[in-house]
């Protein structure tokens, strides 16, 4: 982001009031925050903060209780992932979705895939296509995947971490939320992770991106929002604030 303060036409999704209960936990309680355009804003607080919960709700993954959501002022439906997708957000879980048997194209154009005639009559999919797109892909994205034909199970953790956001950047997102997407990774891997990430706020995506690894957040984030027992401590540049004071915050609730 610029060093000028952000106006609201800046924002691309405000939420507002949301709340989530699993019995008589409170999960989420009276979340209200903004995501600007083309910032990676980070997601933390310790184990049972309300991340997961709060990023589902958003997703349309498990509607909440009460809130809103709206993407440059229109509010959304959040009561499935297909309300999400007709927003423009896009959402990696933890399990990320891919099928393990498909190769990298197979799996990017997943529920979309391109289909061609054979001699105009015989409907079948077309592998030239989309293994094209999908080079066209990665590449926009400086993105370099060695085997494209290989079942994906055969693809270590952060290529298949790679395909999955390829998948994602098919469609025409705006926003990407991504639920611990370094955990797991080896360094160097974890180092494209970021680098992808990165790519992504150059093309003015927004991102949203929950870790518990505080080095990958300083690192990667415009802003950090702080989760404690379901409540939002405060959202915090990064620019202007210290691992310390983070900690301080995830930990013993202090405000910034
Ligand atoms: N499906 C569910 N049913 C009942 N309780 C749930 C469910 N999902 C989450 N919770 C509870 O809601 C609270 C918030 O959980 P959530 O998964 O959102 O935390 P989190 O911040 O993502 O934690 P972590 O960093 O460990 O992933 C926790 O107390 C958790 O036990
Ligand atoms: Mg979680």
């Amino acid at each position: 982001m610029s060093d000028s303060r952000p106006t609201a036409s800046d924002v691309l999704m405000r939420v507002v009031g949301l709340d989530k209960s699993y019995g008589g936990l409170k999960a989420v309680d009276s979340v209200t925050f903004d995501v600007y355009r083309g910032e990676v804003l980070a997601l933390v607080g310790d184990n049972g903060a309300g991340k997961s919960t709060l990023i589902k709700a958003i997703a349309g993954a498990q509607p909440p209780d009460a809130g809103h959501v709206e993407m440059e002022g229109v509010p959304l439906r959040m009561r499935t992932p297909r309300d999400a997708d007709a927003a423009g957000i896009g959402c990696l879980h933890q399990g990320l979705g891919l099928v393990d048997t498909l190769d990298v194209p197979e799996n990017v154009f997943l529920g979309r895939e391109l289909r061609t005639r054979v001699l105009g009559l015989v409907p079948q999919l077309d592998h030239g296509e989309m293994r094209q797109r999908t080079i066209e892909l990665l590449d926009r994205f400086g993105v370099h995947l060695p085997r494209l034909n290989d079942p994906v199970i055969r693809l270590s953790g952060g290529q298949r971490q790679t395909v999955a956001i390829s998948r994602l950047l098919l469609q025409e997102v705006r926003l990407v939320i991504m639920d611990e997407p370094m955990a797991a990774l080896g360094v160097e891997e974890g180092a494209r992770v970021l680098e992808l990430v990165r790519n992504m706020r150059d093309r003015g995506i927004s991102i949203i991106v929950i870790s518990h690894n505080l080095e990958h957040v300083f690192q990667l984030a415009d802003r950090i929002a702080v989760m404690k027992n379901g409540r939002l401590l405060g959202v915090v540049e990064a620019a202007s604030t210290t691992r310390e004071a983070i900690v301080r915050m995830i930990t013993f609730g202090e405000a910034a």
